[in-house]
C-alpha cells in the first residue's frame, strides 16, 4: 500500500513517535495531518533524545521528504525553534520539510483566548496544552483564520490581522480582564517568521499527489489519539482536530480512496492527560506505581498522566473508527511486575452492560468498567527481542488483547530505543 497511517488508539501518547520513527526507512514521505504544537513526540536514538511538537518524525531519517499538512495548525515560533534545535543538532531540513500554504497560523491571541478561557471554566475546563489549539480551530471554522499562504500577501495579511487583533482584544478585555495585545508588534513578529519560513512553504496538495502518482511510499503521522477526536472522542474533553484517520483525508488532499493501511498504537495500559472521562483510571497510589514506572508525564506540559488498566472497550471502538489493520503495542516492559493484570472488557452504564463503546453521551463517566483479570509476569522484558523468549503471561496477556480487538499485534514495543521492539 503507498499510504500508511499511524494512528493513536487511546488518549495519546501512545508512543507514535517511537513507531513513525522505526518504521519511516520504508517512507519516501512523511506527513502530519492535524493538530499543531500540543503534540510531543519523543523519539531515543542511541543516548540522544528528541522530542517533536510540530515537526513530522520522519525528521531523523536524511533524505526523507517531511510535510506539514494544510489541517495542521502552525504556531511559526514554535516550528522555527525546533528547526533550529535540529539545526544545532547537525540535522539540516533544507529540501525536505514542505510546510502547506494552507495550513492555519496560531496567533498570541489564540493562545491568550486559549489560557483565559481555561482560566475562567472551573470545574469544566478541558485540561488543554494552552497552545491556542482550540482558538486556532475555532476561527478556520468562523472563517477568520490567517493561513501560511496569507503571510505573503502584505497588504491583505496587515489588514485581516488587525481586524483579528482588534477583535479578540475585545473579547479578551470584556471576557476574561486580560491585557490587550499589541497589532504593530505582533505584526513585525509574523513579517519575520514569514523569510524565515518561506524556503519551506509550499503546495502539499501537489507534492502528494505527484509523489502518490510516482509510486512513492507516504506515510501519515496522527497526533493526539482516536478518543481526542472532535468527533468521535469523548467530547468536549477532546482536542478540535480529527486525530483519528478520519482527518486524513480533509487534513492532506489524499482521496479517501487512496488512503490504505492503518496501523494503530495502543499503550499496554491506558494514560490520559488533561480532564475528561477515563473509565479504567486507576485511582491514585495504584496509577502513581504506573505513571512513575511509565514515565508517564507529558511531553508537552510535563503533567502527570493519569494511568488505567487497558480498555478493549475504547480500544476496539478505535480499531472500528479507524479501520486499523495492524497493532503496536507499546511499553509491554512497564507492566512487568504485577501479580494480576485487568483488561476492561465491558462498560455497565445504567444497569445495563455492553462491550460497545457509547457514541454521542456525556454520561461515560458514570460507567463502571467490567474487568478480565489475567495473570501477571515478574520478569523484566525490555531486553526480550523475540515473541517466544516473552514470559508466557505475556504472551497470554497480548492474545488475549489481538482475540478482543480482533487485531494482530505486529509490533510490541518493550522500550524507548529503536531496537527494543519485536517484530512479529
Ligand atoms: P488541546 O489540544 O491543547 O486543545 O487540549 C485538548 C485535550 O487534548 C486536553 O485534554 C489535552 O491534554 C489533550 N491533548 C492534546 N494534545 C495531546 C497529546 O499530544 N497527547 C495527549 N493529550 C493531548
Amino acid at each position: 500500500m503507498p499510504v500508511l497511517s499511524v494512528i493513536g488508539a487511546q488518549w495519546g501518547d501512545e508512543g507514535k513517535g517511537k513507531i513513525l520513527d522505526l518504521i519511516a526507512s520504508k517512507a519516501d514521505v512523511v506527513v502530519r495531518y492535524q493538530g499543531g504544537a500540543n503534540a510531543g513526540h519523543t523519539v531515543v536514538v542511541g543516548q540522544e533524545k528528541f522530542v517533536f511538537n510540530l515537526l513530522p518524525s520522519g525528521i531523523l531519517h536524511p533524505g526523507k521528504k517531511n510535510v506539514i499538512a494544510n489541517g495542521m495548525v502552525l504556531d511559526a515560533a514554535q516550528l522555527l525553534t525546533e528547526i533550529d534545535g535540529f539545526q544545532k543538532r547537525g540535522i539540516d531540513l533544507g529540501g525536505r520539510l514542505f510546510v502547506s500554504a494552507a495550513a492555519h497560523l496560531v496567533f498570541p491571541y489564540h493562545k491568550a483566548i486559549d489560557r483565559a478561557s481555561e482560566g475562567v471554566k472551573g470545574g469544566t475546563r478541558i485540561g488543554t496544552t494552552g497552545r491556542g489549539i482550540g482558538p486556532c480551530y475555532a476561527d478556520k471554522i468562523a472563517r477568520v483564520g490567517l493561513r501560511v499562504g496569507d503571510l505573503y500577501d502584505e497588504a491583505r495579511f496587515a489588514a485581516r490581522l488587525e481586524a483579528n487583533v482588534r477583535e479578540k482584544n475585545t473579547l479578551l478585555k470584556a471576557l476574561y480582564g486580560a491585557e490587550p495585545l499589541d497589532f504593530a508588534a505582533m505584526l513585525a513578529e509574523f513579517r519575520a517568521y514569514a523569510v524565515r519560513l518561506e524556503p519551506y512553504v509550499a503546495d502539499t496538495f501537489h507534492l502528494l499527489r505527484d509523489c502518490l502518482d510516482a509510486g512513492q511510499y507516504v506515510f501519515i503521522e496522527g497526533a493526539q489519539g482516536m478518543q481526542l477526536d472532535i468527533d468521535f472522542g469523548t467530547y468536549p474533553f477532546v482536542t478540535s482536530s480529527n486525530s483519528s484517520a478520519l482527518g486524513i483525508t480533509a487534513g492532506t488532499g489524499i482521496a479517501p480512496k487512496r488512503v490504505g493501511e492503518v496501523l494503530g498504537v495502543a499503550k499496554a495500559y491506558t494514560t490520559r492527560v488533561g480532564a475528561g472521562p477515563f473509565p479504567t483510571e486507576l485511582p491514585d497510589a495504584e496509577a502513581q506505581l504506573l505513571r512513575e514506572r511509565g514515565g508517564e508525564f507529558g511531553a508537552v506540559t510535563g503533567r502527570p498522566r493519569r494511568c488505567g488498566w487497558f480498555d478493549g472497550v475504547a480500544a476496539r471502538f478505535a480499531v472500528q473508527v479507524n479501520g486499523v489493520d495492524s497493532l503496536a503495542l507499546t511499553k509491554l516492559d512497564t507492566l512487568s511486575g504485577y501479580d494480576k493484570l485487568r483488561v476492561c472488557t465491558g462498560y455497565e452504564i445504567a444497569g445495563h452492560v455492553t462491550d460497545r463503546f457509547p457514541v454521542g453521551v456525556t454520561t461515560l463517566d458514570k460507567v463502571k468498567p467490567r474487568y478480565e483479570t489475567l495473570s501477571g509476569w515478574k520478569e523484566d522484558v525490555s531486553g526480550v527481542r523475540r515473541v517466544d523468549d516473552l514470559p508466557a503471561a505475556a504472551r497470554e496477556y497480548v492474545d488475549f488483547l489481538e482475540d478482543f480487538l480482533r487485531v494482530r499485534a505486529t509490533i510490541l514495543s518493550v522500550g524507548p530505543a529503536r531496537d527494543q521492539t519485536i517484530f512479529r
